[in-house]
C-alpha cells in the first residue's frame, strides 16, 4: 500500500499531480510520499512491539538526510555501515544509543570515530576486525559495545547480488567459527560483548529463510550465555522484500508472528535493520521522453534518466513498474526504455508493453525509493537528479538539483594555473 495513484486519468501523489512536479523541479525527478514512508516505518516497527525492541533503519537505502530526519524523529534507530552514514545519521539528530554499525571493512579511523558517538554496537564481522576495535577502545580508553555478525548459510531464495548469508559470503563469521570468537571476545580488555547479529540478504520474499535465521541464532545464544557473555541485544538485520512485479512478500506482521515467538524465549532486545520495506515503494523516479526509436529489430522510449539514476536494472536486472505520468492514448506495445548513457547496459526495462509516450511527457519507474539515489552516480558527467519529498498536497526539495559545477568540485582546473605537483613528505 502506497501513496502513489491515479486520479483524472493522471498520476499522483498523495495529493500533488506529478505532471505538474515534473514541471516545476526538472526531470529526473525523485519523488518521496511522506505518508508512505510514514505508514511503512510504523507498520514494520509495530510488528514487533509486543517486545522490547529497536527498529535501526538501514541508511543505505536511502540515506537522504531529510528522510533520516523523519525516522529519527519517529523513533528508528540506524544501521550504518561506513563513517559517512554514521556521519548522516548523527546529522540527521538519530540517538547515537540507537545505532549498529556493520560491514566487513571498518577501518581504525571509522571505528574511532563510532567510539566516540558512542555507539549502541558493531557488528563484528572477523576475528581481525574483532582485535582491531579492541586496540583502538584502548587507546581512547573507551570501551567497545560488540556483537559478532554470524554467517549462518542460509539460502534467503535472493538475486545472488544480494545474498549475504551464504557459505561463501564475505560477510559475518562462520557459525562453527563464532563461538571460538566470543571465547576470545571475552577475553579481550576493551571489549563489551552485548549482542548477536545475522543479516541473511535483500527482496527477500519468503519467511522460512528468516525463520531458519533465527533458529540458528536462538541455539547460538544458548550457547554464548553459557560462556558467560550478557548477550542484551539480538539484531536479526533486514532484508524483508517488497512488490516491485508480482512478488507476494510477507507483511512485517507475518514475519514477526513467524519469528517472535522463538525471540521471546531468548528474553533480549530484539534489533532489525530494514531499509527497502521502509523506502522502496515510498519513492518513484520520474522521467521525461526525449526521443522515441524505432529499427528493425527494437522501439526504443529514450528518457532523460539512466543507469546513473537508477542502476538496480542494469546490475541486477531486476523490474520496476514503469507507467506514463500523463494517460496516453494509443496501442501499447514492446519497448525498451533506456537512458541517455553510452553503454548498452544502459536500460530501466526490457520489453516493455508501454504506449508509445510523445517526447515532452513523462513517466514514472515506481518503486524507486530504496537502492535508487543512494547507488546513482555522476556517469558520463551527469548531474544527479533532484529529490523532492511530498506531504499531502505540498512539497519540499530535499536534495538540489546538481549543476555542473557540482561535477568538477575539487578537481584541479587547468584555467587556475599548473598542477601542483609535489613529492610525498613520508618516505
Ligand atoms: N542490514 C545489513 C547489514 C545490510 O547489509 C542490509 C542491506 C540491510 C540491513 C538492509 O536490507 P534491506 O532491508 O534493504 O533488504 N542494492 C541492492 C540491495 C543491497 C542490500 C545490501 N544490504 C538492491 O538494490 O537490491
Amino acid at each position: 500500500m502506497n501513496h502513489f495513484h491515479v486520479r483524472d486519468d493522471e498520476l499522483w501523489c498523495e495529493e500533488v499531480p506529478l505532471r505538474a512536479l515534473a514541471q516545476e523541479c526538472g526531470t529526473p525527478l525523485y519523488v518521496y510520499s511522506h505518508a508512505t514512508l510514514q505508514r511503512h516505518f510504523a507498520a514494520f516497527d509495530g510488528a514487533f512491539a509486543d517486545v522490547p525492541h529497536l527498529t535501526c533503519y538501514a541508511v543505505k537505502a536511502n540515506s537522504n538526510l531529510a528522510l533520516l530526519g523523519l525516522l529519527a524523529g519517529w523513533g528508528a534507530g540506524m544501521d550504518v555501515v561506513s563513517g559517512g552514514e554514521l556521519f548522516r545519521a548523527l546529522r540527521a539528530g538519530c540517538d547515537p544509543k540507537k545505532i549498529v554499525y556493520a560491514g566487513v571493512g571498518k577501518t581504525a579511523r571509522e571505528i574511532a570515530e563510532a567510539l566516540r558517538a558512542g555507539i549502541l554496537m558493531f557488528n563484528v564481522e572477523s576475528l581481525d576486525e574483532l582485535r582491531q576495535i579492541d586496540r583502538v577502545a584502548g587507546e581512547l580508553g573507551l570501551r567497545a559495545p560488540i556483537a559478532l555478525r554470524v554467517n549462518p548459510a542460509i539460502d534467503p531464495l535472493t538475486h545472488k547480488y544480494i545474498a549475504t548469508g551464504l557459505k561463501e559470503s564475505k560477510f559475518g563469521i562462520e557459525a562453527e567459527k563464532v563461538l571460538e570468537t566470543y571465547r576470545e571476545a571475552l577475553t579481550l580488555g576493551h571489549v563489551d560483548v552485548v549482542g548477536i547479529h545475522c543479516h541473511i540478504g535483500s527482496q527477500i520474499t519468503q519467511v522460512g529463510p528468516f525463520r531458519a535465521a533465527v533458529d540458528k541464532i536462538a541455539e547460538l545464544v544458548r550457547e554464548v550465555r553459557a560462556l558467560g557473555a550478557d548477550l542484551r541485544h539480538v539484531d536479526i538485520g533486514g532484508g524483508l522484500g517488497i512488490n516491485y512485479n508480482e512478488e507476494e512478500p510477507p507483511e512485517p506482521g507475518q514475519l514477526s508472528a513467524e519469528i517472535l515467538p522463538v525471540l521471546r524465549e531468548i528474553g533480549a532486545t530484539v534489533v532489525t535493520e530494514p531499509g527497502r520495506v521502509i523506502v522502496g515503494n515510498a519513492g518513484a523516479l520520474i522521467a521525461r521522453v526525449i526521443y522515441r526509436k524505432y529499427t528493425s529489430a527494437k522501439s526504443f522510449l529514450i528518457v532523460d534518466a539512466g543507469m546513473n539514476d537508477l542502476v538496480r536494472p542494469s546490475l541486477y536486472g531486476s523490474y520496476h513498474r514503469i507507467v506514463p505520468l500523463a494517460k496516453t492514448p494509443g496501442t501499447r506495445w514492446q519497448m525498451d526504455v533506456v537512458g541517455p548513457i553510452c553503454e548498452s547496459g544502459d536500460f530501466l526495462a526490457k520489453d516493455r508493453e508501454l504506449p508509445a509516450v510523445p517526447p515532452g511527457e513523462c513517466v514514472a519507474v515506481l518503486s524507486a525509493g530504496a537502492y535508487g539515489f543512494a547507488m546513482s552516480s555522476n556517469y558520463n558527467s551527469r548531474p544527479r537528479a533532484a529529490e523532492v519529498l511530498v506531504r499531502g498536497g505540498s512539497y519540499a526539495v530535499i536534495r538540489a538539483r546538481e549543476g555542473y559545477e557540482d561535477l568538477v568540485r575539487g578537481e584541479a582546473a587547468p584555467a587556475a594555473g599548473p598542477l601542483d605537483f609535489r613529492a610525498p613528505a613520508a618516505r
